[in-house]
């Protein structure tokens, strides 16, 4: 007897035949539902946006400023400026000067120096770079801190 007169005798054909080696080829492990990972927080491509009180920060109602997320936050008038708080020399954090507006590097180190105006512009080294500035919106006494 050939093979397709026997599977006839059984009353399957090739095609059945496939049908039961792929089904046998699936695993109990296998689910129709697939499985999600666990999300990863992407770094790159992330924009800063947080806010904070007004009020009820410490730092700014005593000093006029806050560092919060790498970013120093200091009140000028009635205004808020954000820039990064970490110095492009070293890395050491900015403070603020309000009398003249400026963000000096911390003063801890003599030999370090650099001096940012509220733009984050560098306008004393020994840093060659800028700080970035951050947008601020003041509603109530929620200051938002974003970038556009
Ligand atoms: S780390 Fe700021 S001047 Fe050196």
């Amino acid at each position: 007897m050939e093979r397709k007169d026997f599977l006839a005798a059984l009353g399957l054909s090739a095609g059945s035949l496939v049908i039961t080696s792929c089904l046998g080829a699936c695993g109990k492990g296998d689910s129709a539902t697939p499985t999600t990972g666990t999300p990863t927080t992407p770094t790159n491509g992330t924009k800063v946006d947080f806010t904070l009180n007004v009020s009820t920060n410490s730092d700014i109602s005593t000093k006029g400023w806050t560092i919060m997320n790498s970013i120093i936050i200091a009140k000028n008038g009635s205004n808020y400026i954000a820039l990064s708080s970490v110095c492009t020399h070293q890395g050491n954090p900015l403070t603020y000067n309000s009398g003249n507006n400026t963000f000096p590097c911390s003063l801890t180190d003599a030999a370090h120096g650099s001096v940012f105006d509220s733009n984050g512009t560098k306008t004393q080294g020994p840093a060659t770079s800028n700080v970035k500035k951050y947008s601020t919106a003041l509603t109530g006494t929620s200051l938002r801190v974003f970038e556009a």
